[in-house]
């Protein structure tokens, strides 16, 4: 089958979401709508579909199979809402969900009435790398996974990148509770870095690490080897297997790399190249993404990136804060209060164009294909 797919927002990331489900065999990008005369205008020079400049007049005239909205995070939950509202196989937004607990929650429930694939986001976790790595550790080379370190000391950002790859290789696990902190005032909403404890269910823990270190990336440490990611090599490491004479005599094994398992390599989306019809390179990981939602609809399983994944990575990283609110106390999960936010940084929750200025973001905008501004 062939799903068609309608892209709400055409700013600077809705071209890349446009180009991967252009590539994608089972799907056809059929029309676009974006409240911006500008970028309305750009992204039907670029893909030659009707425009709208009313979202729901799209969804109404178009039969769209697949909604991708691409927007801001603050009109994010009124759209993806309002998107409910039709007869759709998946939406695929983007990332953080939203601010608070409770629009998450919204959001997540109404697709799930309305039997809608929810995917948040254009994540690492979409990555098949990230799951061989996770099936050759379910399949005990390794053996258990004991604790995973997160290593990531960005700015503001409370990263959900990071999250959701720790929530994979915690097996997907429920947290039981946290202790954390943030960078700046506990009591304010706005995204600041964090750090703190994660304890799952299952009683793996993970440590998140707030300043940058030499070792960017996530440690997936088990009993018998290890496996990491800085985003870009991503690799596995087991312990030397000694003999019984040499463990008398040489201490604790070291890890040595396991070969032949991952390509330890991707192309990041940021890298800017061409591919073979001159348009820029989607990037693996938005070409994933969107066939996850594919996969989602067509095996009836929820995609790796869920919109569910993204309200739990809200969730943690609203508890984190929430430890340092009320004294570094651990804070058990599920948060009874809903109403509890963390507001994006203003260049995710508005519009680029209000916060870049205008001529910063055209220059940022453009190169999508050849002629292009
Ligand atoms: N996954 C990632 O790695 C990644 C990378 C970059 C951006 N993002 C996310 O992608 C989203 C978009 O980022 P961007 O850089 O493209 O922003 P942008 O400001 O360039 O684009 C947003 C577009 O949405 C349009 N828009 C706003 N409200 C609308 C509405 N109600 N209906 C239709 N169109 C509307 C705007 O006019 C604009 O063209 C953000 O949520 C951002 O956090 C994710």
């Amino acid at each position: 089958m062939v799903y068609r797919v309608g892209v709400l927002g055409c700013g600077r990331k809705g071209p890349q979401h446009a180009r991967a489900w252009q590539l994608n065999p089972n799907a056809e990008v059929v029309a676009a709508t974006d409240t911006d005369p500008e970028n309305r205008q750009l992204f039907q020079k670029r893909f030659g579909v009707p425009m709208y400049t009313d979202y729901q007049e799209m969804l109404r005239n178009e039969n769209i199979d697949i909604a991708a909205p691409i927007l801001p995070v603050k009109p994010n939950h009124e759209v993806v809402m309002g998107c409910t509202a039709f007869d759709l196989k998946g939406i695929l937004c983007e990332k953080p969900i939203t601010d608070s607990l409770a629009n998450a929650d919204e959001m997540v429930e109404a697709c799930r009435r309305q039997g809608i694939k929810f995917g948040c986001g254009d994540l690492d976790r979409n990555l098949p790398d990230y799951w061989e790595a996770k099936q050759y550790i379910d399949s005990g080379a390794i053996g258990d996974v004991v604790s995973i370190d997160i290593h990531m000391g960005f700015g503001a950002e409370w990263d959900i990148q990071s999250l959701s790859i720790t929530r994979m290789f915690a097996g997907d696990a429920e947290v039981a509770w946290v202790i954390g902190w943030v960078d700046g005032d506990p009591m304010s909403d706005d995204d600041q870095g964090q750090a703190g404890y994660i304890r799952f269910v299952n009683g793996i823990e993970a440590f998140r690490h707030r300043n940058a270190d030499a070792k960017s990336g996530i440690e997936v440490n088990c009993a018998k080897g290890a496996f990491h990611t800085d985003f870009s090599y991503l690799s596995l490491w087991r312990t030397e297997d000694l003999t019984a004479a040499r463990k008398k005599t040489s201490g604790p094994p070291r890890l040595t790399k396991v070969e032949g398992v991952l390509d330890e390599r991707y192309q990041h989306e940021g890298s800017g190249e061409l591919d073979e019809d001159g348009w820029r390179w989607a990037g693996n990981r938005n070409i994933a993404t969107v066939q996850s939602i594919i996969d989602a609809i067509e095996g009836h399983v929820e995609p790796s990136g869920s919109g569910e994944n993204s309200r739990k990575c809200l969730e943690i990283a609203i508890a984190l804060r929430e430890s340092h609110r009320l004294g570094h106390v651990p804070v058990q999960l599920p948060l009874t209060d809903r109403s509890l936010k963390i507001t994006p940084p203003m260049s995710r929750w508005l519009d680029k164009k209000q916060t870049v200025g205008i001529e910063e973001y055209r220059r940022s905008i453009g190169g999508w294909r050849p002629g292009d501004v």
